[in-house]
């Protein structure tokens, strides 16, 4: 547990991997997900010293404790060493899945809404923040808008067009909520998105402040769903961010509810995009709050170690997707430039069989070939925008070997073959060993090529960082 900015209570969790003497890894309370700075192990003991960037009470804070079997003892250290507060958390040391176990969940709003009909498949389109951050502006989303368009990525399904956090201005004297000058007409972007074949996205919080630090909604909520609908808005982005400070941690379906409400209430159809990082498992929670998909987990980096970590700890998930309500393990860093061409097709494919929101974080405008080719595959997003709508999930797990099915519509399936490791592994898929029959007919998605009927399974060699994705016919 910690304080609160206003001294409540609430569950923190820590997520810590060791490295020898050294301790990294991140810090998530109902604001967010923070690195840790300065981490050390000794024995069982550890210390680590963090900064909450979005709460008023910011300052650097020293964690320190102790390991004991399953538990963290730890106190909180602030103000030239006066201990705040002493608190524990699970221990989940190198978990891939820390965070599907020992979490409370937060109640569930009082009254579920039913389902809307609104995307049926996982959405797909683009985000400003990976790239552009809070630096967003009104003609560079055009310009991506524009290259979505002649890149033929819009006419693959990518139609929202998102525009995160760093949109806001000030409120006006009737308090009806107004871009900053990087925006000068809101409705007239909706307009010129609408006329692209696109959809227009936007972004706000539960609470009085953005997690970049620009006005949210918080007591505005219904003013801001009719502004959003008149502006032409096709789906909000909700991030819990300050949120902590109006609504008490156990209210969060609530809150989200709230908004959910006031958009219905406009009469337009808006997606809601729950975003809380994951906390207090929103996959038990947040479709019956209204939200159309919900974060799974902490922002995602341009890194092979993030996407991995976000992306293969996912499996026990699936079964809370489905139509109209998905798992989003956070949006895309194809294109970004960090990932190797391997690494590209294996966060896209992964994304693909977690049936996961396929929302582009790159600058569209340079898109190379080869990413642009990953990004096309037909046959890639017909395997996410599956009408079964089913997310995929893990079956076999051998070293640095990983292999996922993903139910498909028909009988028909998508299989995934995956290498964590450093160097080329043979992948086996033995049908036997995932009950399917003796003979099974199969497509390489990524080659575009028909095998026939294979009997009995087959090995196939996997690239480190590498994957292979497969149509399987039975
Ligand atoms: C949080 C979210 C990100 C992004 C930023 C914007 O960190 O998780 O996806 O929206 O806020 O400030």
């Amino acid at each position: 547990m910690r304080l609160n900015g206003d001294g409540r209570e609430e569950p923190v969790t820590l997520r810590l991997r060791q490295d020898g003497a050294r301790l990294y890894g991140s810090i998530r309370i109902s604001v967010g997900e923070v690195p840790i700075g300065e981490g050390e192990v000794e024995g069982n003991r550890f210390s680590f010293s963090t900064e909450i960037p979005f709460l008023p009470t910011a300052q650097r804070t020293l964690y320190r404790g102790s390991v004991n079997g399953e538990r963290v003892e730890f106190e909180i250290v602030r103000d030239g060493g006066r201990t705040l507060r002493r608190g524990w958390a699970a221990w989940s040391s190198n978990d891939p899945e820390p965070y599907v176990r020992n979490l409370p969940v937060s109640t569930p709003p009082k009254e579920a809404l039913p389902p809307n009909g609104l995307v049926l498949t996982p959405p797909m389109g683009w985000n400003s923040w990976n790239r552009f951050g809070a630096g967003i502006d009104d003609a560079t989303v055009r310009a991506i808008a524009q290259a979505l368009v002649s890149s033929g990525l819009r006419d693959a399904g990518y139609v929202y067009v998102n525009v995160d956090d760093g949109w806001q201005g000030q409120r006006g004297p009737d308090g009806s909520i107004r871009p900053n000058a990087k925006f000068p007409d809101m409705k007239a972007l909706g307009e010129y998105l609408h006329g692209q074949g696109l959809k227009f996205g936007i972004y706000s919080s539960p609470g009085p402040k953005t997690c970049a630090g620009f006005e949210g909604s918080a007591g505005h909520e219904e003013q801001d769903a009719r502004t959003f609908a008149e502006w032409g808005v096709d789906y909000l982005k909700y991030d819990w961010c300050t949120a902590g400070l109006v609504w008490p941690i156990d209210q969060m379906g609530e809150a989200y509810r709230k908004m959910a409400v006031a958009l219905r209430g406009t009469g337009r159809p808006m997606v809601l995009s729950i975003c809380q990082y994951g906390l207090f498992q929103p996959w038990l929670w947040a479709a019956q709050a209204g939200g159309h998909l919900w974060r799974t987990t902490g922002d995602i980096g341009n890194s092979w170690s993030s996407l991995r970590d976000i992306g293969f700890s996912q499996a026990k998930l699936a079964e809370y997707a489905g139509p109209g309500h998905w798992n989003d393990p956070d949006m895309l860093e194809v294109g970004n430039g960090s990932l190797s061409a391997e690494e590209e097709r294996t966060h896209f494919t992964l994304w693909v069989m977690l049936a996961a929101p396929l929302l582009l974080g790159h600058d569209v405008r340079q898109t190379s070939a080869v990413t642009l080719a990953i990004l096309k595959n037909e046959e890639a997003i017909a395997v996410n925008q599956d009408p079964l709508g089913k997310q995929g999930y893990r079956v076999v797990q051998k070293g640095s070997e990983e292999i996922w099915m993903k139910p498909l519509s028909g009988g028909r399936w998508a299989m995934a073959m995956f290498n964590l490791g450093e160097r080329p592994i043979q992948a086996t898929a033995i049908w036997k060993d995932l009950k399917l029959p003796v003979l099974v007919r199969v497509r390489d998605l990524w080659k575009h090529e028909d095998w026939g009927k294979v009997q009995g399974g087959f090995s196939h060699r996997i690239e480190p960082h590498g994957c292979a994705l497969f149509l399987l016919t039975l």
